[in-house]
């Protein structure tokens, strides 16, 4: 790897790498287990400045480029998925639409203490009746004098209960229940202490454990008129900007759980004996092995190919779209794979690799399924 990047990536690399061993992968069982968030640990992750990778030096972030970020996030996933999303989110989501079109006393007031780590941030866009559809949505705010009142409910938040500012996508239309699409939709920054904001229970999920997912209500929701982010009605078009860098995340994130799905599989291969000898002997695993390090190097060079398109300033979506499909179903064979490779102990929850089975199923559903990145891309050639 070394002649391709340099000498900054390869050093944030092994920075998040040493996190990641050190701090992340000796807990990720048990947080699984309890279904525990460590907010201790993305406190850890924002003193090393990982909370503001995206974000320029003069707001306190690291200013890095779009490709050393995505190498590091894929080694805090090795490390731990839960907590790879949580950050994941926080760089690629809120952060991002405040830099792009948060005005500079909103910067002020948010981008910098969340480039520092000490507020962590959440995206909600997705509703109960509006996932793929993300344009149908239906949570509004209306006018009151100068300011916004804010209604409705937002489903499958990462972050939602723990998180300090959520960046929120509601119709601005007054369209109710009658679907405008996207040109009616605004972006607010809901601090979370505001009162009207109700986090529900955290989901009970099949992986990603130890990440806070929840459904969140606005309740006469009031915000002064200071915090709509862009303009009024742009809403749409800003969060799908934003996912456009929240799918190469979740694509990153594929990569490190399909690695240590990997890297477990090759280290029992040789120690599991059958048959009078280590299971590494037999062509069977041996190939299983070496479909698994291809298709995760085919997903890490399509990746890392998009984050070099989107660093050179070209169009991203339908890359991002690529780099996202590709990796997260590519998880998903590598995972399941090392679950043959450990057999009956593969099935066991004392052995990691049903978890990172587990964590892998989501990668092809959220941020966009696989099926909503076949449309992006479909649109991108036909339309080009
Ligand atoms: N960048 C900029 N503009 C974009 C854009 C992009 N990537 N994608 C669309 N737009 C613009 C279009 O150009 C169009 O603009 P005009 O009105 O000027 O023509 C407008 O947005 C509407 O676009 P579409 O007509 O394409 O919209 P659509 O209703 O057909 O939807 C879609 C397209 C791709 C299916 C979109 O709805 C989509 O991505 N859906 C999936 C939503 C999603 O990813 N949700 C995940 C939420 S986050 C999450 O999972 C939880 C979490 O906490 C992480």
């Amino acid at each position: 790897m070394t002649a391709l990047y340099t000498p900054e990536q390869l050093q944030i690399r092994d920075l998040a790498g040493a996190f990641a061993r050190d701090h992340l992968a000796p807990h990720a069982a048990e947080w699984d287990q309890a279904h525990a968030f460590d907010r201790g640990v993305l406190r850890q992750l924002g003193e090393l400045g990982f909370l503001g990778m995206l974000i320029p030096e003069e707001f306190d972030g690291l200013g890095l480029d779009t490709l050393t970020y995505l190498i590091a996030l894929e080694e805090i996933a090795a490390g731990d998925a839960s907590v790879a999303i949580s950050m994941g989110v926080h760089n690629s989501l809120p952060t991002q639409m405040l830099l792009r079109h948060g005005t500079s006393e909103q910067q002020e007031r948010w981008l910098r203490p969340m480039a520092r780590g000490e507020l962590l941030g959440a995206f909600a866009l997705s509703e109960a009746d509006a996932g793929s559809d993300a344009a149908s949505l239906r949570a509004e705010a209306r006018r009151d004098g100068d300011d916004w009142v804010l209604n409705g409910a937002k489903a499958w938040v990462t972050n939602g209960a723990e998180a300090d500012l959520v960046l929120a996508m509601v119709r601005t239309d007054g369209a109710g229940g009658e679907r405008r699409g996207a040109r009616g939709i605004s972006v607010f920054a809901v601090p979370t202490d505001a009162p009207g904001y109700v986090a529900e229970k955290p989901e009970d999920k099949m992986g990603l454990r130890a990440s806070n997912t929840c459904s969140i209500c606005f309740q006469d929701l009031r915000l002064p008129a200071d915090h709509l982010v862009g303009a009024a009605g742009s809403g749409f078009i800003q969060a799908m900007q934003a996912l456009d860098g929240g799918r190469l995340g979740v694509a990153a994130q594929s990569c490190g759980i399909a690695r240590a799905a990997l890297e477990h599989s090759t280290a029992y291969a040789g120690q599991r004996r059958q048959f009078g000898r280590p299971i590494a002997e037999f062509q069977a695993i041996q190939f299983k092995l070496a479909d698994m390090a291809t298709q995760l190097s085919a997903a890490r060079a399509l990746l890392h190919e998009a984050a070099r398109r989107k660093d050179a300033g070209e169009p991203t979506s339908a890359w991002a779209g690529r780099a996202k499909l590709f990796a997260s179903e590519m998880a998903m064979r590598v995972t399941t794979d090392a679950v043959q490779i450990f057999g009956g102990y593969g099935y066991m929850r004392e052995y990691p690799v049903e978890r990172l089975m587990r964590d892998a199923k989501v990668l092809s559903i959220y941020e966009g399924t696989s099926e909503v990145q076949r449309m992006v891309i479909a649109r991108d050639l036909l339309h080009a």
